[in-house]
């Protein structure tokens, strides 16, 4: 039993196999009714149940001491009185959360040193086309912002990337509150609708400005200044390095992203709450959006998951996880990816990117997860995603534990969404902002709208941002899969141990893992948008 426990503690999936096993086996012998074979059965059985009462009285003490959720596994395990929640959804209260969203003393602090200048007026241009969806879009003119200032230059509001796979029209003021935008800023840098008539046709330099660069770089470019009045930046993701900038032009960072970046006031109003009252709502508008998405959710719930759940098409074709998918469905995926000429990689393995825990979490899995980190089956979960790949079907194995979900086409009206549904970035922009706003955000894989909502999360009092750790529960599955555990307490268990240090708690950003060496290692740091913590986050 003493080496039971030390094996528990590190939560090693075997262990529960080992004894199922042997449970099954002793019922199987126990019907031969020797009296041997039944001595055998009860001395098993009080071992077992030693152990099993040795691993739980552990497990209280340890959760009583860092309570992970409220709820216990005892109201998921009666069918009676499940049916009873589905019928009236009853709040789902996460004391951790109540208690502190992990804010303690820290709050956002976004102003600038008392060195800092208010910006000059410049005749030299920085115009700038922005690439990515839409999260990538707004770091990247976040980004291009602090460039701008440490050029000093005028920003001329960026084009938008309508190439994409994102298949959008939409420009800046669609989904960006111009004005806003270039008032909020006025002091950080000049910013301007367009160029000036006369420097419409003047010659620009056209650069591609390296991955990551930090202050030296781009200062030394300002020497293109001497031949040209007007550069022109052909892509704004990754340009700027994430850190060893000075603690202004991060902060100027963080205010362009958080303050001035707002979306646009149709967006704004559907979508959401307490971003500041910055804009006024015409009354056409509101004839259209009585109601705002957020509040219609907390009246229905209280508290909700968003859940990203990037199960989509594109996504799996280009990961190449084909896990669980029949065979015409994994051609279709590698057709896709064969004929998607930008995605380098065309041939991958499923089952390697599964195991080194690449792939997206499948409804089924991120179903299995949200149960075992304990939240009922009455937990409201909006659905934060594009279509989902096998459609109805393949999400019932999701709804089928939870099916209080909801997509933002079941919250708003046709309506409502008529005017977002054909621009992925305005619909994309949507979900944003109710991840954002929402009690728990949950990503079932990593990714720039990931990274960039933890990000503001942990920016607004480090509200609770569960990471999947999916090298981690993959393992858990497979053991699921092939019937060597059984969901409820004991997997239960396991997985938020596995989680306990993954829930947005605050802490530094990282910066690149050991043993990378040169340039290569800006690629591996964590982004400054996924954690903004220590310069734009302060102790109060
Ligand atoms: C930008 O302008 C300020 C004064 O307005 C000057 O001190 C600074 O050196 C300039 N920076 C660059 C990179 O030209
Ligand atoms: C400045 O840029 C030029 C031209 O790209 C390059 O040759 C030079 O090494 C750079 N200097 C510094 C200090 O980065
Ligand atoms: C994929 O990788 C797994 C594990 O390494 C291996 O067993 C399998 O044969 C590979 N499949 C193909 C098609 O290469």
């Amino acid at each position: 039993m003493q080496i039971s426990r030390a094996k528990s503690k590190k939560s090693n999936p075997n262990l529960l196999s080992l004894s199922s096993v042997k449970m099954r086996n002793v019922r199987v012998s126990s019907k031969k009714s020797s009296l041997l074979t039944r001595t055998l059965y009860i001395i098993l059985l009080f071992a077992i149940s030693i152990f099993f009462f040795l691993l739980y009285s552990k497990d209280v003490l340890e959760d009583e001491q860092n309570p992970l959720f409220y709820n216990d596994f005892q109201s998921n395990s009666n069918p009676h009185h499940q049916s009873e929640q589905i019928r009236s959804p009853v709040h789902f209260v996460d004391e951790q959360l109540r208690a502190s969203t992990f804010s303690r003393d820290l709050r956002p602090c976004v102003k600038p040193t008392a060195r800092y200048k208010v910006a000059q007026e410049s005749n030299r241009y920085l115009t700038v086309k922005s690439n990515g969806g839409l999260n990538q879009m707004r770091t990247g003119i976040a980004d291009m912002v602090a460039v701008a200032r440490l050029m000093n230059a005028t920003l001329v509001i960026p084009n938008l990337d309508k190439r994409s796979f994102w298949q959008d029209s939409s420009v800046f003021g669609d989904i960006f509150d111009e004005l806003y935008f270039m008032r909020s800023l006025r002091q950080d840098v000049r910013i301007v609708k367009e160029l000036p008539k006369q420097l419409e046709s003047a010659p620009r330099a056209r650069k591609h400005f390296g991955s990551w660069s930090g202050m030296s770089y781009y200062e030394n470019m300002t020497h293109l200044w001497r031949e040209y009045q007007v550069i022109h930046v052909a892509k704004s993701d990754s340009r700027l390095a994430n850190n060893d900038l000075p603690l202004d032009i991060q902060r100027l960072r963080c205010r362009a992203l958080y303050h001035a970046l707002h979306f646009s006031p149709p967006i704004e109003h559907l979508g959401k709450a307490h971003y500041g009252a910055c804009f006024k709502l015409g009354s056409d508008f509101m004839a259209v959006t009585p109601q705002r998405l957020v509040e219609r959710l907390r009246s229905r719930g209280g508290q909700y998951i968003a859940l990203h759940l990037r199960y989509e098409k594109d996504m799996l074709a280009f990961t190449g996880c084909t896990y669980g998918l029949s065979d015409a469905e994994s051609e279709e995926l590698r057709i896709m990816r064969e004929n998607t000429h930008h995605w380098k990689i065309k041939k991958i393995n499923s089952t390697e990117q599964r195991n080194a825990g690449l792939c997206p979490l499948t409804p089924r899995e991120v179903g299995i997860f949200i149960k075992a980190l304990g939240y009922p089956l009455s937990t409201l979960i909006y659905i934060a995603a594009g279509e989902i790949y096998g459609g109805a079907e393949r999400l019932s194995e999701l709804t089928l534990r939870f099916p209080n979900v909801i997509f933002k086409e079941t919250l708003a009206t046709q309506d409502e969404l008529g005017a977002f549904s054909h621009h992925a970035t305005q619909a994309a922009a949507i979900d944003y902002i109710i991840s954002v706003e929402s009690d728990v955000f949950i990503s079932s894989h990593s990714g720039n709208m990931a990274r960039a909502v933890e990000g503001h999360r942990r920016f607004l009092e480090h509200r609770k941002t569960i990471t999947p750790d999916r090298k981690g529960l993959i393992e858990v599955f497979d053991k699921l899969d092939s019937g060597q555990l059984q969901e409820g307490p004991y997997v239960s268990n396991i997985v938020k141990k596995m989680h306990r240090n993954r829930q947005g708690a605050p802490r530094k950003r990282s910066g690149p893992p050991p043993g990378i060496k040169g340039r290569a290692r800006f690629r591996f740091e964590e982004s400054f948008y996924q954690n903004p913590y220590p310069e734009c986050i302060c102790k109060s």
